[in-house]
């Protein structure tokens, strides 16, 4: 069992493959952790993941909570909590995301450089847990040096990266044409059901955090297009590799 990893990653949906990138694995099941919530989501197998990744000691959650699911805002965000008091000092965190920005293809890699709280109630909110203040600076939620070391690792490997800014809403319905259209004037590039409260969380125990959404689907604001979860997994799926060298090499680097 590796005794204290100092990095961690939030797998997304269909993002399940850079867990069997890593070695030397102990595995424990969330309904084994006490005051751990159970994930329902199809596509989340529910489990904490110690082992290595990049020759670099780290911990892996496969399988997140989200607020459409009916958990509170604590209990999305309770892993962090965790992770925290584990010492975890990076997070990295992936999502699937559907597409506002019309350069955007499904597939693409977009580096989440900023994001949007666009959720019904703060993780934040209530009595301050006193691992931050009670006002959290927010000017810089993904680390600008991680992001740096993304972009030339691509340039590298020849992956094509977009960056972007992430609008976290509550789900669980996909986008109507004319809220694809709201949160793209807002000033997002991709919207997603989950990611926001974790690194609101992350950053107010002061993890610094690096972002990655996979664009599954585009919002057809112009020419409206069916999307479902099945397609959303599955263009993940398929994106996926490059998320996967993208963060180890960050890993082993950093
Ligand atoms: N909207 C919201 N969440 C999503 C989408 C989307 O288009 N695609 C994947 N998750």
């Amino acid at each position: 069992m590796t005794a204290s990893p100092k990095t961690a990653i939030i797998l997304g949906t269909g993002l399940g493959q850079l867990a069997s990138e890593i070695t030397d694995t102990t595995e424990i099941p969330y309904k084994d952790i006490p005051n751990f919530p159970v994930s329902t989501v199809e596509g989340h197998a529910g489990k904490l993941i110690f082992g290595k990744l990049g020759g670099k000691d780290i911990m892996a959650m496969e399988g997140r909570f989200h607020f459409y699911e009916g958990y509170s805002m604590k209990e999305v965000t309770f892993p962090v909590r965790v992770m925290y008091e584990l010492g975890i000092k990076t997070l990295f965190v992936s999502n699937a995301a559907g597409g506002m920005n019309p350069e955007f293809h499904i597939g693409d890699l977009m580096i989440i450089t900023d994001h949007l709280n666009l959720f019904p109630e703060h993780p934040l909110r209530g009595k301050n847990i006193p691992t931050g203040p009670r006002f959290p600076d927010m000017h810089e939620p993904y680390d600008h040096e991680l992001i740096a070391m993304a972009d030339q690792i691509a340039e590298e490997k020849g992956i094509t990266l977009r960056h972007g800014v992430y609008a976290g809403v509550q789900g669980p319905t996909f986008e109507t044409p004319a809220e694809y259209r709201m949160f793209r004037i807002m000033g997002g590039d991709a919207v997603g059901m989950s990611t926001v409260p974790e690194v609101i969380v992350a950053r107010h125990c002061g993890i610094r955090v690096f972002g990655v959404s996979i664009i599954t689907d585009l919002g057809g604001f112009d020419n409206p297009v069916e999307v479902s979860h099945e397609e959303v997994q599955q263009a993940a799926a398929t994106a996926q590799p490059k998320m996967t060298t993208i963060m180890r090499e960050i890993i082993a680097r950093s």
